[in-house]
């Protein structure tokens, strides 16, 4: 039974075979084929912040693969009626997998601790892995191969840019971060990426030009997370310079594609010309949300997991 509460938990061989499943079910899905992996598997979805992707991505997902889900509203009482391990514990007998998206990422932790099946991180604080897995998987697509290219990310070093970081280093890619002084990775994040991904080549920058000149994808997220809504206003003041517009697009090099996790703040982190321009990749990276999870379901609950 494996859990994906960080991407520390994948090694690169697993994400390797995840995307390889992804790639034969994307296909399948394309000619209008819905392989039934997962019959009569039941998954539980838990979310205390709002979710478009994740939600829905896993719930179509898991439908397409012969399974179902259900989506825990807030009278099942999670972290008000009885203790984590206790939900936990009990949940588990009845569902095979679990997606969380939660305020604290100890409680995913905690959650997977006490479970008997496999707990999901659906975004956190502090990680986003079905994200990361679904923006290399795009990558991949893109360019076909990851091992040595570059990804530039501009902005808060934040849930994306952490789950990010271990992915880029898992499939062998560098990583170039912008970010405002006071808002780059912590120590214990820089330990976590040495103890885990020894071989990561992350540059460090105050300068999004810097950032972006060899970039194979430009990727930010919001300035202002789920969660930080009080410092809003001290945060777009601090990310002012960290725009991705047309101007810094100048500097990337040819063939260079914009990310984003979505939802974005049009006018803050990203403007509308690159967003909506040429360069951008952010619906096939939504769209990869589906299918890379449906390789990660497969991958735990099916045969080859
Ligand atoms: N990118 C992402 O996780 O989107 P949602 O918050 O809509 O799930
Ligand atoms: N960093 C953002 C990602 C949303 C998908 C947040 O945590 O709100």
């Amino acid at each position: 039974m494996r859990n994906l509460t960080t991407l520390a938990e994948l090694t690169a061989g697993e994400i390797e075979l995840i995307f390889s499943l992804t790639e034969d079910l994307k296909s399948k899905y394309e000619q209008g084929l819905r392989e039934q992996l997962l019959p009569g598997r039941v998954m539980a979805l838990l979310f205390e912040k709002q979710s478009l992707r994740t939600r829905v991505s896993f719930e179509a997902g898991m439908a397409q693969l012969g399974g179902s889900s259900l989506f825990l509203g807030p009278d099942v009482g999670f972290g008000r009626r009885e203790s984590i391990a206790d939900f936990g514990r009990v949940l588990s007998q009845y569902v095979d997998a679990i997606v969380v998206r939660s305020n604290r990422h100890e409680t995913v932790v905690e959650l997977a601790e006490h479970c008997e099946c496999s707990v999901i991180n659906g975004l956190t604080d502090y990680a986003h892995p079905c994200q990361a897995m679904a923006d290399l998987y795009t990558l991949r697509e893109l360019a076909g191969t990851l091992a040595g290219r570059t990804l530039a990310w501009v902005g808060d070093a934040n849930n994306v840019a952490r789950s990010l970081a271990l992915g880029c280093g898992k499939v062998g890619m560098n990583m170039i971060m912008a970010t405002p002084q006071s808002y780059q990775f912590d120590d214990d994040t820089l330990d976590l990426l040495r103890r885990e991904v020894p071989d990561l080549e992350l540059t460090v920058t105050a300068d999004p030009v810097e950032a972006v000149g060899d970039a194979l994808a430009i990727y930010t997220d919001v300035w202002v997370s789920m969660g930080q809504e009080k410092d809003r206003e001290t945060r777009l003041r601090d990310f002012a310079d960290y725009q991705i517009n047309a101007k810094l697009m100048s500097h990337a090099q040819q063939g260079a594609v914009f990310m984003h996790c979505l939802p974005a703040r049009r006018g803050e982190e990203v403007a509308d010309e690159v967003i909506d321009g040429p360069q951008s990749v952010v619906v096939q990276q939504a769209a990869n949300r589906m299918h890379t999870q449906k390789g990660i379901l497969a991958w735990m609950l099916g045969a080859n997991g």
